[in-house]
């Protein structure tokens, strides 16, 4: 056992066998410019196990057609499979029905729905919404488009040099014209855990509703929309093992009710003429058009695959790493970390003296070692530490330590470049 492994065993007792986990993700055997793929990119996209991918071609060979259309066989095959995944998604976050489980093409899609069928409906002049400095742009954006349309404001929670909110000017913001709060779980920039459940707590006492952005959270620990809350979760399927192209807005069904639809056409209404159109009850009132079923149907494979290994063993081996990586890359001469929140989940952010971010991600490519560098769509985190850029390491559980020390070893041959 090597020093890194013995570390893990002693911290967590190695219940995750990795290397067994390993051989199920064809991709993590490629070699990359000769050297083995250390692929430490997840915040991004995760890669796909064997099993998504086989259920992915058995649906493309044996049950494709499209759903909720027809009465032929394939047709009511394919609408089965689907809604089988809407309720995988739904027992994987413990939300109460499965009409609280929409499908959309991914976080942003989400979020986007939230803002045009919640935000343009109960948000107006003058009300405020509520965001923090760690959110990725697909969280700000658009509630930015909103409040130019409606007269509204954005109020931000500011955060501290360690990349944690400031949780008493949180509270601090709210007022009697606060409206809504959109907060992201996990900083993809720079790994913060948010105390999301107290947040909403406060937020609730005050009659605002919370959206959580999930998507750097719902691959990396068990989610639980209930005990946590929130009114609205969003995460996607490619950072989860899934496919690109399919992401989840969980909500709940009293507030989907009163919203009004993002997107029109078919499938999300009962009735249309050209005098009036009813729409369809939910999910399916924000479903419009044929929906993305193979990649929800994968992302329902993705995560009967996650749930043979437990999302609390995920999220230790990942804790594992993630210590590791902080002290071993922390001790590094010459090596800035860029968020050293105390609760902190895959995400490793730094900066190297005098070696801008993208030569970094260049030299360590060419070490076979893929890492995410620029802002990371969350360009208020870099002004908030006064950088452009950060080089990004962000671990899944099929990452190893011996992986952690290839990226030290890279990091090292980075800095002899410049020296
Ligand atoms: N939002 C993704 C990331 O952080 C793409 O890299």
């Amino acid at each position: 056992m090597s020093r890194s492994e013995a570390v893990s065993a002693v911290r967590h007792g190695a219940t995750l066998d990795v290397e067994r986990l390993r051989a199920d993700f064809p991709i993590l055997k490629l070699k990359v410019g000769g050297k083995p793929l250390v692929y430490l990119d997840n915040a991004a996209s995760g890669q796909m196990p064997q099993s998504v991918i086989d259920r992915l071609v058995h649906y493309r060979t044996t049950q494709h057609a499209n759903v909720n259309r027809g009465v032929h066989t394939l047709s009511e095959l394919a609408t089965m499979e689907y809604e089988a995944a809407r309720r995988t998604v739904q027992h994987f976050i413990n939300a109460s029905e499965d009409r609280e489980v929409i499908f959309t093409s991914g976080t942003t899609d989400a979020i986007n729905l939230v803002m045009h069928g919640y935000g343009r409906k109960f948000i107006g002049e003058g009300d405020e919404i509520i965001l923090t400095t760690l959110e990725h742009h697909s969280n700000i954006v658009p509630w930015q488009m909103l409040v130019e349309e409606r007269g509204a404001k954005i109020r931000v929670v500011p955060i501290n040099d360690a990349g944690e909110l400031l949780i008493e000017e949180y509270e601090k913001l709210f007022n009697e014209r606060t409206k809504f709060v959109g907060v992201t779980h996990v900083s993809n920039a720079l790994g913060t855990v948010n105390p999301i459940q107290s947040m909403i707590a406060f937020a609730h006492a005050r009659g605002v509703p919370v959206l959580v952005d999930g998507a750097q959270a719902a691959p990396h620990m068990a989610v639980d929309v209930r005990d946590l809350d929130c009114d609205f979760y969003a995460f996607s399927g490619h950072k989860l093992c899934g496919p690109t192209g399919i992401g989840i807005l969980y909500g709940k069904a009293a507030l989907l009710e009163r919203m009004q639809p993002f997107k029109g056409g078919g499938d999300m209404i009962l009735s249309v003429t050209f005098e009036k159109t009813t729409y369809n009850t939910i999910p399916h009132k924000f479903e419009a058009g044929t929906p993305p079923i193979a990649a929800a149907i994968g992302l329902g494979a993705a995560i009967d695959y996650l749930a043979t290994i437990g999302m609390d063993a995920v999220a230790a081996h990942e804790r594992d790493l993630l210590d590791y990586a902080t002290d071993q890359v922390g001790r590094l001469p010459g090596v800035r970390l860029i968020g050293t929140a105390a609760e902190k989940a895959a995400v490793l952010s730094f900066a190297i003296d005098g070696v801008h971010p993208h030569d970094v991600g260049t030299l360590l490519n060419e070490e076979g070692v893929a890492v995410r560098t620029g802002h990371h769509c969350a360009q208020p985190v870099m002004q908030r530490f006064k950088i452009p850029a950060t080089s990004r390491a962000s671990f899944a559980f099929y990452n190893t330590m011996a992986e952690v020390d290839a990226l030290v070893a890279g990091i090292r041959a980075v800095q002899k470049v410049f020296a």
